[in-house]
C-alpha cells in the first residue's frame, strides 16, 4: 500500500486497530434528518470525541470547523433520494475537490442484488483506481436496498465483493453470525449503527460487533439522536478503545449526562 494512503488510513483507524467514526451524511438522500437539522450545532460538540467524521461535501463546507484535527471520510456517492430507487447512485465529487477538502478517505455505497448493482460496483472500482492515483483510501458502504435481507450470507457477500474490488475498508450492518462476515472480509470492517435504539441496546450492539472482530463503528443516529449525544459518543468510544462492558459504558453515559444536567442547573 502506498505510504500516503497508509498514512491517511492510520489517521482513521487508530494504532489500536480501532475507530469511532461519526456518520453525518444522512442528508445526502434523506434530507433534513432528525438531529442533523442544525448540522453545525450537532457536529461541533461531537467532533473532539470522533476518530473520523463522515459527511457529504456541502456539510463540510457549511458546517464543519476548518481548524478541526478530526480526519474526514467524505461521502462521494449520491444522486438518489428516499423518494426514488436507492441504488441509483453515481460518484458526486471529483477527487480533486476531495483533495481540496483535505480528506483522509472517501466513501461510496454499493448495492449488491439491487437494480443498479453493476453501476455501483463499477463506481467503486473507478474510485479505488483514483484513490490509488492520489493516495486516498476508499470506504465501501454495503448499503441495503428496501427489500434486501441483512443476514450474514448477504452481508458477507457484499463485504467480500467490496474488498475484492479494492476497497480499503468496509462498512456494514451487524447481524447474527457477524463473525463470519468479519472473517471472510480481508480488510478492516466497521459497523453501521442503523436506526435509533435505546442507549443501552446501542452500546450492546457496539460491544457485540467489537467482540466479533469489527475494527470499530461508523455510527450516526444512535449517537446524534441520543438524549445526550456527547455522553453517548464517549460511551461508544469506551467500548471501542477500552473494551469496557456495555453495562460500564451505560453507567459512564448516565454519569456524564447527570454531570451536564447538574452543571446546567448551577
Ligand atoms: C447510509 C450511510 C450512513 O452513514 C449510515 O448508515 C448512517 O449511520 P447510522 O445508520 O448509524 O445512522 O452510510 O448509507
Amino acid at each position: 500500500m502506498d505510504w500516503g494512503l497508509k498514512n491517511r488510513l492510520s489517521r482513521i483507524i487508530r494504532p489500536d486497530g480501532r475507530t469511532v467514526m461519526l456518520a453525518v451524511d444522512h442528508g445526502y438522500f434523506l434530507g433534513p434528518t432528525t438531529g442533523l437539522e442544525d448540522a453545525k450545532g450537532t457536529i461541533g460538540p461531537l467532533l473532539p470525541y470522533a476518530d473520523a467524521l463522515m459527511p457529504a461535501r456541502g456539510i463540510v463546507r457549511t458546517s464543519v470547523d476548518a481548524s478541526t484535527d478530526t480526519p474526514l471520510v467524505l461521502r462521494v456517492s449520491g444522486g438518489n433520494s428516499i423518494l426514488g430507487e436507492l441504488s441509483d447512485e453515481g460518484i458526486t465529487v471529483a477527487m480533486e475537490d476531495a483533495m481540496r477538502l483535505n480528506v483522509s478517505a472517501v466513501a461510496l455505497s454499493i448495492y449488491v442484488g439491487a437494480p443498479n448493482q453493476k453501476e455501483t460496483l463499477l463506481n467503486l472500482s473507478r474510485l479505488v483506481d483514483e484513490g490509488h492515483r492520489y493516495g486516498i483510501p476508499v470506504l465501501a458502504v454495503t448499503a441495503v436496498g428496501k427489500d434486501m435481507a441483512r443476514d450474514a450470507r448477504y452481508l458477507a457477500l457484499c463485504c467480500r465483493i467490496a474488498a475484492e474490488l479494492g476497497a480499503h475498508f468496509v462498512k456494514t450492518y451487524y447481524c447474527e453470525g457477524f463473525e463470519k462476515v468479519v472473517k471472510t472480509c480481508p480488510v478492516p470492517l466497521v459497523m453501521a449503527g442503523g436506526k435509533k435504539l435505546p442507549e443501552l441496546d446501542a452500546l450492546e450492539l457496539t460491544h457485540n460487533a467489537i467482540q466479533r472482530g469489527a475494527a470499530g463503528v461508523d455510527m450516526g443516529r444512535n449517537i446524534f439522536q441520543a438524549e445526550d449525544p456527547v455522553a453517548m459518543i464517549q460511551a461508544v468510544n469506551a467500548i471501542v478503545h477500552k473494551n469496557v462492558t456495555p453495562k460500564k459504558a451505560y453507567e459512564l453515559y448516565k454519569g456524564l449526562k447527570r454531570q451536564k444536567k447538574g452543571a446546567k442547573r448551577r
